[in-house]
């Protein structure tokens, strides 16, 4: 078609895609351009303002590598991976839920970890943390012989994947449930970190005058087949910036108790120690697995 206007760019586009043959590709692509062209009829960019946004896109996908996915951190920092996740979750977004984001650092290979084992595989700061979580499915009976991978930052502010100071999969873990659907580990009390602001995503956030920091956490992705995979992050209750998550990844569901103890710790050592005790309900669905955003 012959384009007679700003009004018919929309029609034409409509028109160009209406025959792709798989359904779900053509609403959702049908649906894009009709927001797409709507928010460009709203905010009318200027032609410069467009270039920056291109360039602004180009430069998300320059910033990835193996083990950096810009893409994933912009989805988190302007609130989509969240709203994804509140949607396909708790009924379909209608109830609560005790899924979260994954972010940018899962890897699918973390080490097989004995029940009760530690996460800290190389010298890393932080209080003694002896964790325990329990697995159950949605009618409350405990699920056994899930996978349970465990993930987080040191409290140095970076993950081992961002760190050569730390060895490969330090505080990463994976452990099955027992017969009582419960798991335990070993690792340090988690600290609130900055996400990495060296890319266009670091731009974004200093234009738009936001703090970098998420609150202290671990993340977590139970496995089992006949349920829905739950990912999802605990958080370290007195942390200074769980009401402003740069990512906007904390519910008042996935507010963890870290319990504080001075004095002979489970392990042996004596000092400032903490303990967790978290219970997670899976959902019914699929036990799909996520892409691993790095390798
Ligand atoms: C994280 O917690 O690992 C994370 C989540 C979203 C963006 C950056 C980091
Ligand atoms: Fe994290």
């Amino acid at each position: 078609m012959i384009i007679d206007g700003q009004e018919s760019v929309t029609v034409a586009v409509r028109g160009a895609i209406a025959s792709t043959p798989d359904p779900r590709l053509r609403e959702v692509m049908d649906a894009l351009v009709q927001h797409l062209h709507a928010f460009i009829r709203d905010v009318r960019p200027t032609e410069a303002e467009f270039e920056h946004g291109l360039e602004f896109l180009a430069a998300i996908g320059r910033a990835c590598t193996d083990t950096h996915n810009e893409a994933v951190l912009f989805s988190d920092a302007i609130g989509a991976s969240t709203l994804v996740c509140l949607l396909n979750n708790g009924q379909d977004g209608a109830t609560e839920t005790a899924a979260a984001l994954l972010g940018p650092f899962w890897r699918d290979n973390s080490p097989a970890t004995p029940d009760g084992g530690s996460i800290v595989r190389s010298a890393t700061p932080g209080a003694p943390l002896f964790a325990r979580g329990s697995v159950r499915g949605p009618d409350g009976a405990p699920v056994a012989g899930a996978r349970v991978d465990v993930w987080q930052a040191s409290p140095a502010g970076m993950y081992e994947n961002q760190d050569p100071a730390q060895s490969d999969m330090n505080l990463r873990g994976r452990f099955a449930t027992d017969a009582e659907g419960q798991f335990r580990f070993t690792s340090v009390r988690p600290a609130g970190y900055p996400v990495p602001t060296h890319g266009p995503v670091g731009d974004m956030l200093r234009a738009q005058q936001r703090h970098p920091y998420r609150p202290a956490h671990l993340h977590f992705l139970i496995h089992k087949p006949g349920f829905k995979t739950l990912v999802t992050q605990v958080f370290v209750d007195d942390d200074e910036h769980l009401e402003s998550d740069v990512v906007f990844g904390v519910t008042r569901a996935l507010v963890g108790g870290f319990e504080r103890h001075d004095g002979p710790a489970p392990g042996g050592g004596a000092g400032e120690w903490f303990s967790l005790d978290y219970s997670f309900t899976l959902e019914p669905g699929e036990a799909r697995l996520p892409r691993p955003p790095i390798a």
